[in-house]
């Protein structure tokens, strides 16, 4: 998804826009730009299709002296991902040039518009109207001008805009994408996220929907809606740096899937209390969810995925009536949310366009929120009405894995903790095994090598099976999905008991059959399903507890998970499908954090 990075300051911007750029990366993109505004009060524009280096070979050596500046990667909406709808964009006399995150969902109109008053549009991007309109506001202050103009704008932006005509300011506005100010001494910048100006200042204000600001070298201004000035105080980010680099592994998704040990212990720690069989978390106090009516667990992706999971723990173990719904599917559907019920919003990034709506539309029809987020102060985080963080830290492989097992252990947690609250016995046991996770899970990502094999045997083949019932049957969809974004083999996951309802009709010799199997009530069952495919001739891998010696007379291979309580396999199962599809991507040579078309976070709908 689109980047914003820009800067005001001591010194030369351009090195720092760049840098910036580049730790968005992770976001998915598909060309980048720079405008930087040189001493001699000219904007010098850069923009490329493709990546960052192609940005950067296209500057090569030229010269573009100038202390203040904006950057943006953008993920193509409207327009063709080429040099022409690259930002920065420009209205006709290159007085301003402006960068945007979002989508502006009245921009025909606005262009029709602007055309019939002459002006000229170079790009067929929504964005270009904004440098336009801009231009308009031609002799007011700057912050005015952009003031003036997103009363125009409707949909969604993060806006950052330079002029010529005033040199010492940047300003920039937030409707409904990300975008916060890093505060430094004599410098100031912006960003749609963190992590792009975190090496310069840990120090940052997190901008609301309807803000503009105004950013000089010396101070940076908040105004409400309203126009009022904002007295937001910044919050100082304690992620340390190199949390949020590659840590000497190829490529980001292998060190997050092999962190998730530790991410374990954090998403656990302070909230286990095995001795007194209690799950503590004073987070959700407030929301006394244990007296709700229904639960609706909204989410997409991934996240969606950890959703089923959390329905079924909270239904089985705390007997709470629980939905999860695909969020883009959620908000137009007409849900039966009412007052009494509660919205559960699981999200990695807390920015997803479809679950932000999909809370908005819980709580209009009066449901209480709460979101399952990774991200604090991203938007869900701040609109819900109770946050339960998830503590993976921050993932930057566009395919999720530690924020998918930290959200299926904190709805792990949260269905113990509903159970307790309605006076249902926990097992302390099961809250014993919570704490023996990260042993385990270790014992497990230590077979790599074995599962590397297996990738490099599946890595060809022309499609793939995942089946499994109940949690396995949720876990498999998991599996199937990081399969397919990331090696771009086709995968589809089953329940296993739907197979001969219609797809054992593509089941042939040699096809691949992942077939999990950790749930003793529903392993016959599999079992009986596994024998299915065989006898038509796939190769099935099944994926079962160590104890379940079985396994072996009914697949062609066996990936053993140690063993565990039927409620925690979920945690384990998953991490072998994770290295599944990382090694299947590594060995087609696919660009395995940043898939093709894909991106981090889906700000737009
Ligand atoms: C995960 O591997 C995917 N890239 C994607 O499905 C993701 O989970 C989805 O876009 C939701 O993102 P969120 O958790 O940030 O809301």
């Amino acid at each position: 998804m689109c980047g914003i990075v820009g800067y005001i300051g001591p010194q030369e911007a351009l090195p720092i826009l760049l840098e910036g750029l580049e730790r968005l990366e992770y976001r998915g993109y598909d060309s980048a730009g720079v405008a930087v505004l040189g001493g001699d009060g000219d904007i010098l524009v850069s923009k490329r299709a493709g990546r960052i280096a192609d940005l950067r070979e296209h500057i090569g050596a030229s010269e573009v002296p100038g202390r203040i500046g904006i950057g943006h990667t953008r993920w193509a909406t409207h327009g063709r991902p080429n040099d022409e709808n690259a930002h920065p964009h420009f209205g006709c006399d290159g007085r301003y040039a402006i960068v945007h995150n979002g989508i502006i969902e009245n921009y025909t109109e606005l262009r029709q518009a602007l055309t019939a008053r002459g002006h000229v549009f170079r790009s067929e991007t929504d964005t270009e109207v904004v440098a336009h309109l801009l231009e308009e506001e031609k002799g007011r202050p700057l912050l005015e001008s952009l003031q003036r103009v997103t009363r125009h704008l409707r949909g969604s932006y993060a806006i950052a805009a330079i002029s010529r005509d005033e040199p010492g300011t940047l300003v920039a506005a937030r409707e409904q994408s990300p975008l916060v100010i890093g505060v430094g001494r004599g410098e100031q910048f912006i960003a749609s996220d963190i992590p792009a100006i975190l090496r310069h200042t840990r120090d940052v204000v997190i901008l609301e929907d309807g803000d503009c600001a105004q950013l000089t070298a010396d101070a940076a201004q908040v105004f409400t809606r309203d126009g009022s000035p904002s007295t937001r105080q910044p919050l100082h980010v304690a992620w340390d740096v190199h949390a949020a680099e590659k840590g000497g592994y190829e490529h980001f998704m292998i060190k997050e899937i092999l962190e998730q040990p530790q991410v374990f212990r954090e998403t656990a720690r302070g909230r286990l209390d095995v001795e007194g069989g209690r799950v503590i978390l004073p987070e959700i106090d407030e929301l006394d969810m244990a007296s709700a009516r229904k639960l609706h667990i909204v989410a997409c992706g991934t996240s969606y995925h950890a959703g089923l999971v959390g329905k079924a723990l909270i239904e089985g173990i705390a007997r709470i009536e629980t939905r999860t719904e695909i969020g883009s599917e959620f908000r137009y559907q007409d849900p039966l949310v009412e007052e009494g019920d509660i919205l559960i919003a699981v999200s990695q990034s807390g920015e997803t366009a479809d679950t932000i709506a999909a809370l908005r539309e819980g709580r209009r029809r009066g449901a209480r929120t709460l979101a399952v987020t990774n991200v604090r102060g991203s938007s869900l985080d701040r609109e819900a009405d109770a946050v339960l963080p998830t503590l993976a830290g921050p993932e930057i492989a566009v395919a999720s894995s530690k924020a998918y097992t930290s959200q299926i252990l904190t709805l792990t947690l949260l269905a113990l903790h509903l159970a307790q609250k309605r006076g249902r016995t926990v097992r302390r046991e099961l809250l014993q095994q919570v704490v023996d996770l990260p042993a385990k899970a270790d014992v497990l990502l230590s077979l790599r090598g074995e599962i590397e094999a297996l990738a490099g045997r599946i890595a060809q083949a022309k499609d793939i099976f995942y089946i499994g019932r109940g949690l396995d049957y949720a876990v498999a969809l998991e599996g199937q999905l990081k399969l397919k974004e990331i090696s771009y083999l086709h995968a589809e996951a089953l329940a296993a008991g739907e197979l001969k309802h219609g797809t054992l009709a593509l089941i042939e010799p040699g096809v691949p059959v992942i077939a999990l199997c950790t749930q003793t009530r529903l392993r016959e069952k599999t079992i009986s399903n596994m024998t299915e495919v065989r006898a038509r001739g796939a190769h099935v891998v099944a994926i079962g507890q160590a104890h379940d010696e079985e396994l072996e007379r009914h697949a062609d291979e066996v990936l053993r998970i140690p063993d565990v309580a039927e409620e925690l396999a979920p945690a384990l199962s998953v991490l072998p499908l994770q290295l599944l599809a990382y090694y299947a991507a590594v060995a087609r040579g696919n660009d395995v954090d940043k898939p093709r078309n894909l991106a981090k976070s889906v700000t737009v709908e």
